[in-house]
């Protein structure tokens, strides 16, 4: 079993390819074939990141480790040599001349199916011809390239992050940036960081939409991408029941206060739906999409039933339904209206 002086030991031959020293080890923790380190880079998220992950897990397996826990920071700009600097130029999906609209999807809280509706929105723009990116901002509950049954990692050539594409969607994701599942903890400065190098970092070539999975609520994330992104349109989700619509209203009123245009409210688990003999049931309540919505002063995009996508075993993705599902075609309208409102 390797110890903690072991890895740190081990892991000394691993250098920050920016600054070209060993990598900083905040901390390691171990347990049976478990090893859990935490390190900081110069860059995180980023192309150089990936390259480290896939060296230390190389030598922490080779060295006898089971599995590889990993969590990265990015260095203060104190512990950077003198003129290193991380982001020097404007990213080009952030620079005036830009044609990519931005929608953020948002929720009061957490469970209502904010990144169902993205990743459907997103399957669903792209089923019509738009060229569409997806960035997994909700960096605690990133699950969007697990819903869309993403196995791979982005590719990684010449410095720049090229990411996964599944059924004709472009997605970031913090998972990308995790092995093993391990904790992700995050303290202020880092989170504006995140969307930075997500925006830096990445080769996103041209992109018609990029949907931004937020974290629920008003938090950081949020609020920095009301900063970074003036012109980011916004989807609220929430389902029929009067608290989820009451919590979402505050994040509906943060949108506005910032001046983003909020496109609709998208109605989600609104009713269950006999498949026997066709009744509808509103199990979550009624009522909670439309009062947000006027409260809001917009309209609702859909309203979405309970419901799963078909099982497809040859195109695994457990949360995308499929274009001819009832819930995909929903999906398909909804698209269409996001389409019609941004053009
Ligand atoms: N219309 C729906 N019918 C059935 N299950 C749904 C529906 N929308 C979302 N879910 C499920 O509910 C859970 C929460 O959805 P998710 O999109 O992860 O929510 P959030 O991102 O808001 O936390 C997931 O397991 C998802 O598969
Ligand atoms: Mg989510």
């Amino acid at each position: 079993m390797l110890t903690k002086d072991q890895v740190v030991e081990l892991l000394q031959k691993v250098q920050d390819p920016i600054i070209h020293k060993s990598i900083t080890i905040r901390d390691v923790k171990t347990k049976e074939g478990y090893v859990s380190v935490k390190a900081a880079l110069a860059q995180t998220e980023s192309a150089e990141q990936m390259k480290v992950q896939q060296e230390i897990v190389n030598i922490l397996k080779e060295a006898g480790a089971e599995s590889v826990g990993l969590r990265f920071e990015q260095l203060a700009d104190e512990e950077l040599p003198q003129g290193t600097s991380a982001n020097p130029n404007l990213p080009p999906l952030l620079s005036p001349e830009s044609k990519t609209q931005f929608i953020a999807v948002a929720s009061g809280k957490g469970g209502v199916g904010k990144s169902t509706v993205t990743v459907n929105l997103a399957t669903s723009l792209a089923r019509l011809g738009k060229k569409v990116g997806i960035i997994d901002a909700d960096i605690y509950g990133f699950s969007v390239p697990d819903m869309m049954g993403i196995e791979t990692r982005p590719k990684v050539v010449d410095g720049k992050i090229y990411p996964v594409e599944r059924f004709d969607v472009k997605v970031m994701s913090m998972a990308f940036f995790v092995e093993d599942n391990a904790p992700v903890i995050w303290r202020g400065p880092m989170l504006g960081k995140m969307l930075n190098n997500f925006f830096s970092e990445v080769d996103w070539g041209e992109l018609d939409y990029l949907l931004l999975d937020l974290p629920p609520g008003t938090g950081d994330v949020a609020l920095d991408v009301h900063t970074m992104l003036p012109a980011s349109k916004e989807i609220i989700v929430t389902t029929p029941h009067a608290t989820a619509a009451f919590v979402a209203a505050r994040a509906g009123a943060m949108a506005l206060k910032t001046k983003h245009e909020v496109l609709g409210v998208v109605e989600n688990m609104a009713y269950f739906e006999s498949k026997v003999t066709g009744e509808k049931e509103y199990v979550f309540g009624q009522g909670g999409g439309e009062k947000l919505a006027s409260e809001l002063s917009t309209n609702i995009l859909g309203r979405l039933p309970l419901g799963q996508p078909d099982f497809n075993d040859e195109e695994f993705a457990p949360s995308v339904y499929q274009a001819d599902h009832p819930i995909g075609k929903q999906y398909l309208e909804i698209a269409r209206e996001v389409i019609a409102k941004t053009e």
